[in-house]
């Protein structure tokens, strides 16, 4: 059994890995800010089927030299799944934690001799949009980033450029890696369980209070999902196995509906009328300039980049997935019991 260094495991996708990773036996040291925050992680942990006793605190800080690290930890992988995740971030503070964060998880891991695992997301699979707003997939170092952050905003240009800034440290101190982008995070495929500050949590509660009025984009538009729980499991099957440097899976769902199907389906969980006219997103990308628009439509601009139309490759994930025994959930259920989550979640807060 390996021991295992996670960070970000108080987070919505760490808190459905650290529970499979206990169960596989392995010993699973959490990067904590607050170290406070073990008791009601392993709480956590047990309540979702994991071993609560193989999860230990490993005090430390993203946006820390050497991670703020007290002495130096032992471990055979890294996941690294910690970031600031969220709309409206500034450009220092997201490369602080994102990118400078990411830096020193390689650090790390070249250090002790870890594999790596890094958690990216679906856009860094999506060289259309990437070469749209400036970057070449085969030269990203050259990027002109000030202005892709400015153009996509702080959060996912910082993604971007932590991927790519990551992966050029890896391969140069000669760290073992693999990358995992996950679409965006729908509920738990049985229980529709969401986090609060997860993105289709907004969407859930902008349907449920009769906000969203249409539909952004045309019918080819998609939000391509994962389900919480599929994606924690391909995660840990990474554990498992030896995977070869550069190995990269892409997690998404690809019978994820598109735009108008999926907020119909979160509309039936939630027990409320979903919108059947389209907005162009271009349109509405000006609406939300406007003065006060994202507050009193409770969207934010840059939130609308990852509604696109082009369709993805999941060859290699599906493949994976196979070979480790994964069962990809009925994503259409996963989304339905989120919306009912989400709905009910929301009554609870209210
Ligand atoms: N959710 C999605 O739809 C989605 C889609 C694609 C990719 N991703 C990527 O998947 C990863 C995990 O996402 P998530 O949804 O689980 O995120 P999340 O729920 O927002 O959790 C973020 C985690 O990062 C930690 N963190 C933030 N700043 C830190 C710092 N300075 N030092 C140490 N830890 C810090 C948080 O710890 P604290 O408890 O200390 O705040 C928390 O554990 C991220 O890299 C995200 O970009 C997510």
């Amino acid at each position: 059994m390996a021991t295992i260094i996670v960070t970000g495991a108080t987070g919505f996708i760490g808190g459905w890995l650290c529970p499979l990773l206990t169960r596989q036996g392995h010993q699973v040291q959490v990067l904590l800010r607050r170290p406070e925050q073990l008791q009601a992680l392993q709480a956590q942990c047990a309540s979702r089927g994991g071993e609560a006793s193989r999860l230990h605190a490993l005090v430390g800080d993203l946006s820390q030299p050497g991670l703020g690290l007290a002495s130096t930890p032992t471990a055979d992988l890294v996941y690294h799944l910690g970031a600031r995740f969220a709309w409206g971030l500034s450009r220092a503070e997201a490369q602080q934690v994102n990118v400078q964060g990411g830096l020193e998880v390689v650090r790390l891991a070249s250090a002790i001799g870890a594999r790596l695992v890094l958690v990216g997301g679906f856009m860094l699979e999506n060289r259309v949009h990437q070469r749209q707003i400036g970057i070449d997939p085969d030269h990203p170092l050259d990027s002109p980033w000030a202005r892709i952050y400015d153009r996509v905003g702080a959060y996912e240009a910082s993604k971007l450029e932590a991927h790519y800034r990551a992966v050029a440290l890896a391969n140069e101190l000669g760290v073992t890696w693999a990358a995992v982008h996950p679409a965006t995070l729908c509920g738990h495929s049985e229980t529709g369980e969401l986090a609060a500050a997860q993105p289709l949590q907004a969407l859930i509660t902008n349907l449920a209070a009769g906000r969203l009025k249409a539909i952004p984009g045309s019918a080819a538009h998609w939000l391509p999902l994962v389900s919480v729980d599929f994606l924690a499991a391909l995660l840990a099957a990474l554990a498992q196995q030896p995977f070869r440097t550069g190995t990269s899976l892409l997690a998404l769902d690809e019978h994820s509906p598109d735009l108008a199907g999926m907020v119909a389906a979160l509309a039936e969980g939630a027990g409320c009328t979903a919108p059947s006219r389209h907005v162009p997103l271009p349109l509405l990308k000006v609406l939300l300039c406007l003065p006060g628009a994202e507050t009193l439509l409770q969207t934010r601009r840059e939130s609308l980049a990852f509604i696109r139309s082009e369709r993805y490759d999941t060859t290699a994930t599906r493949h994976f997935a196979s070979a480790a025994g994964l069962i990809w959930p009925d994503i259409r259920q996963a989304i339905v019991r989120s919306g009912r989550y989400g709905s009910t979640a929301l009554h609870r807060t209210t």
